[in-house]
C-alpha cells in the first residue's frame, strides 16, 4: 500500500495508449467534442510506427477511373478471404472519401496529379466492378511517405487542440472498477521510472501490432503489442492471431519495407532466372496480386531453387525501367532505402527482396464503434481499441495493402466519438486489487534474478516463429514450436534477469516488459495456427490446403491464464447488415 501511494495520479475523461495514427485521430475526435484527453506513448508520436507506411490511403475517390465504394469493400471482403466482419468493411469503405477530405483538410501534403487532384495509384489486389473490371487507382498517395505525412499532420494537429501526449511512458496493465469495466491503465514514465496511474472514464487502446514476435520483419522494434498482452492478462479474448501477414517485398536482409507501390508504379519481380515468375502464379493481377498469393509464390521460387544471389535465397524488384520522373517523384524513399541499406542504385541494378511479416490481422476483437468485445462477445464497459491492436474484423485472413491507415482514420475518428460521449459523467471507484496486480507483476518482473536475459529469450522467440510458424505450416512443426514457446514461458516465469534494478531509463526493464507481452502473444499464434485446420488467406496449412468454409468460415478466439494454460474458441464473422451489400464466399483467383 505504501507504494500504491507513491504513483502519481492522473484523472482524464479519455486515456488513448498510444499515438501513432490511430491514437492521434481518435484524440482528435475526442477532444474536439471538449472532452478531456490522454495520449500515453512509449516513444515522440512522430516515431510510432505509422511514420513507417509507405504506399498509400485507400478511397474510392475516382480521381484517375471511375470508382465505387461498394468496389472497394467487394475487394476487401475477397483480400480478406471472406473472413472479415462484413459490417466493418461497409463502415470503413464507405467513410473512407470523408477521412481523405479530413486529412486533406487538415494539412497532409497528398500528391497532386495534373489536374491538382489527389494522386491515386494501383495497389494489390484493387480491382473495379467487383473484380470483372480492370485494377483500380485507389491508394490516394503522399509520394511513398504517406504515413509519414499523415502522422506528422495528425501530431501538429493534436498539439494545436491540446491533447495532452505523455511520451516515453509505457502502459503496464489496465485497471478496473468493482463492476469489471475498464477504469484506467498503470504506466512507467521511462526518463524517471516513476509509476502513474491514469484513471479514464473511457480507455482506447491503439497500441499496434505485435510484428515483433517474429525474426524478419518491417515491423519496428517498439511492435510489441502492449495493449492485446493487456487483454488476455485481464481475461479476455484475442482473435484470429493466427493470421500473420508476410509483405512480398521487404529488403533482403535489413528487412526495411520497400513499398508494394513500387510495383503500383510498374515495377515487377523476378526470380534467378530473370523471369516474371508472377505470370505462372497470378495470370490476371500478376504483381499486383494480394500479398498472401505473391509472399508464397516466392517462397515457391526459391524452394524450386530459382530463387537470386549466391544462395538463391530471395528474389530482385526490378524499377529500372520505370524511368526518372516516375523514380524520383514517386518513389524517392524508395530510392534512398535501396541505396542507404543495399548500396544498390535503383536506376541501374533490382532490388533485392523479400517476404517479411509486416502486419498482425489478429488482436483485439470490436465492435464496429471500437468497443472491445470481451467474454461471450460482450461489450467490455469503457474500454475501445482501434488500428493494429483492434480485430474488428476489416481485414479477415489477409489485408490489402493501404487499408491500414485507412482502418486508423475511419475506426480512429468513430471511437474517439463514442469515447467522448461519457465525458460528463463521475469517475467510477476504482477496484484497488486490479491496482495491486499490476504492481505484482511489476514487481515481479523487475526483481527477477534467474538466469536468461529478456534479448535471449526475445532472439530464441523470433528464430522459433520464423522456424514453425512461417509462411507455411504444417502440424508437426506447429506442434515442435509450442513445445519450444513453452520450454521459453516457464524460463520467462521461472528464470529471467533483469540486470539493471534502478527505474529510471531501464531499457532492461522495458525489454522484459515487452517480452512478456510478445510472449503470450507469439503463444496465442502459434496456438491459433495450430487449431486452424484449414488454409485461408495469410494462414496456409501445407496439411490442409484448401479452404474450408463448411467448418473454418469463423474467427479463433484465443484466451490463457497466469499459468500458461489456454484456450480455443470460435465465433461467427459478421454480415453486413443495413443497405450495404453482403459478398457470399468465392473462389479467390488473382
Ligand atoms: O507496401 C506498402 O506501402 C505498405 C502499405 C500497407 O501496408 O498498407
Amino acid at each position: 500500500m505504501d507504494y500504491i501511494t507513491k504513483i502519481v495520479k492522473h484523472h482524464f475523461d479519455v486515456v488513448i495508449l498510444g499515438a501513432g495514427g490511430a491514437g492521434l485521430r481518435a484524440a482528435l475526435a475526442a477532444v474536439n467534442t471538449g472532452a478531456s484527453v490522454a495520449v500515453i506513448s512509449k516513444v515522440p508520436p512522430t516515431r510510432s510506427h505509422t511514420v513507417a507506411a509507405q504506399g498509400g490511403i485507400n478511397a474510392a475517390l475516382g480521381n484517375r477511373s471511375q470508382d465505387d465504394w461498394r468496389w472497394h469493400m467487394y475487394d476487401t471482403v475477397r483480400g480478406s478471404d471472406w473472413l472479415s466482419d462484413q459490417d466493418s468493411v461497409a463502415t470503413m469503405c464507405a467513410n473512407a472519401a470523408e477521412a481523405i477530405r479530413e486529412l486533406e483538410h487538415m494539412g497532409v501534403p497528398f500528391t497532386r496529379d495534373e489536374n491538382g487532384l489527389i494522386y491515386q495509384r494501383a495497389y494489390g489486389g484493387q480491382s473495379t466492378e467487383y473484380g470483372k473490371g480492370g485494377i483500380a487507382y485507389r491508394a490516394c498517395a503522399a509520394a511513398d511517405r504517406t504515413g509519414h505525412a499523415i502522422l506528422h499532420t495528425l501530431y501538429q494537429q493534436s498539439l494545436r487542440l491540446q491533447a495532452q501526449c505523455f511520451i516515453e511512458f509505457i502502459a503496464l496493465d489496465l485497471v478496473f472498477d468493482n463492476e469489471g469495466a475498464c477504469a484506467g491503465a498503470l504506466a512507467l514514465e521511462l526518463e524517471t521510472g516513476s509509476l502513474h496511474l491514469f484513471r479514464s472514464k473511457q480507455l482506447i487502446i491503439a497500441s499496434g501490432g505485435f510484428g515483433q514476435i517474429y525474426a524478419q520483419t518491417t515491423a519496428s522494434t517498439i511492435c510489441t503489442g502492449d495493449g492485446n498482452a493487456m487483454i488476455l492478462r485481464a481475461g479476455f479474448p484475442l482473435q484470429d492471431m493466427e493470421f500473420i501477414q508476410f509483405h512480398p517485398t521487404g529488403l533482403y536482409g535489413a528487412g526495411v519495407l520497400i513499398t508494394e507501390g513500387a510495383r503500383g508504379e510498374g515495377g515487377f519481380l523476378i526470380n534467378g532466372l530473370g523471369e516474371r515468375f508472377m505470370e505462372r502464379y497470378a495470370p490476371a493481377y500478376k504483381d499486383l496480386a494480394s500479398r498472401d498469393v505473391i509472399s508464397r509464390a516466392i517462397m515457391e521460387e526459391i524452394r524450386a531453387g530459382r530463387g537470386c544471389g549466391k544462395h538463391k535465397d530471395h528474389v530482385e524488384l526490378s524499377l529500372s525501367h520505370l524511368g526518372a520522373d516516375i523514380i524520383n517523384g514517386k518513389l524517392p524513399s524508395i530510392r534512398d532505402i535501396a541505396k542507404t541499406f543495399a548500396g544498390i542504385d535503383v536506376f541501374h541494378a533490382p532490388i533485392p527482396v523479400t517476404p517479411s511479416v509486416h502486419y498482425t490481422m489478429g488482436g483485439i476483437p470490436a465492435s464496429t464503434s471500437g468497443q472491445v468485445l470481451g467474454k461471450e462477445d460482450q461489450p467490455v464497459q469503457g474500454l475501445y481499441v482501434i488500428g493494429e491492436a483492434a480485430c474488428n474484423s476489416v481485414h479477415g485472413a489477409n489485408r490489402l495493402g493501404c487499408n491500414s491507415l485507412l482502418d486508423l482514420m475511419v475506426f480512429g475518428k468513430i471511437a474517439g466519438e463514442h469515447a467522448a460521449e461519457t465525458k460528463d459523467k463521475p469517475h467510477a471507484t476504482l477496484n484497488t486489487a486490479t491496482l495491486d496486480q499490476a504492481l505484482a507483476r511489476f514487481n515481479q518482473l523487475h526483481h527477477s534474478t534467474g538466469e536468461f536475459t529478456p534479448a535471449t529469450l526475445r532472439r530464441e522467440m523470433q528464430a522459433r516463429m520464423q522456424n514453425y510458424a512461417g509462411i507455411f505450416r504444417e502440424q508437426i512443426a506447429l506442434q515442435e514450436g509450442m513445445s519450444q514457446l513453452d520450454i521459453l514461458w516457464q524460463k520467462l516465469k521461472n528464470s529471467l534477469r533483469v540486470r539493471d534494478k534502478n527505474l529510471a531509463w531501464n531499457n532492461d526493464l522495458i525489454e522484459a516488459l515487452e517480452l512478456d507481452n510478445l510472449l503470450h502473444q507469439a503463444i496465442a499464434t502459434m496456438a491459433s495456427a495450430l487449431y486452424r485446420t484449414e488454409s485461408r488467406g495469410a494462414h496456409y496449412r501445407s496439411d490442409y490446403k484448401k479452404r474450408d468454409d463448411a467448418n473454418w468460415l469463423k474467427h479463433t478466439l484465443f484466451t490463457i491464464k497466469p499459468d500458461g494454460t489456454f484456450t480455443l474458441s470460435t465465433r461467427p464473422v459478421r454480415s453486413a447488415g443495413g443497405d450495404a451489400p453482403d459478398f457470399k464466399p468465392e473462389m479467390r483467383n488473382y
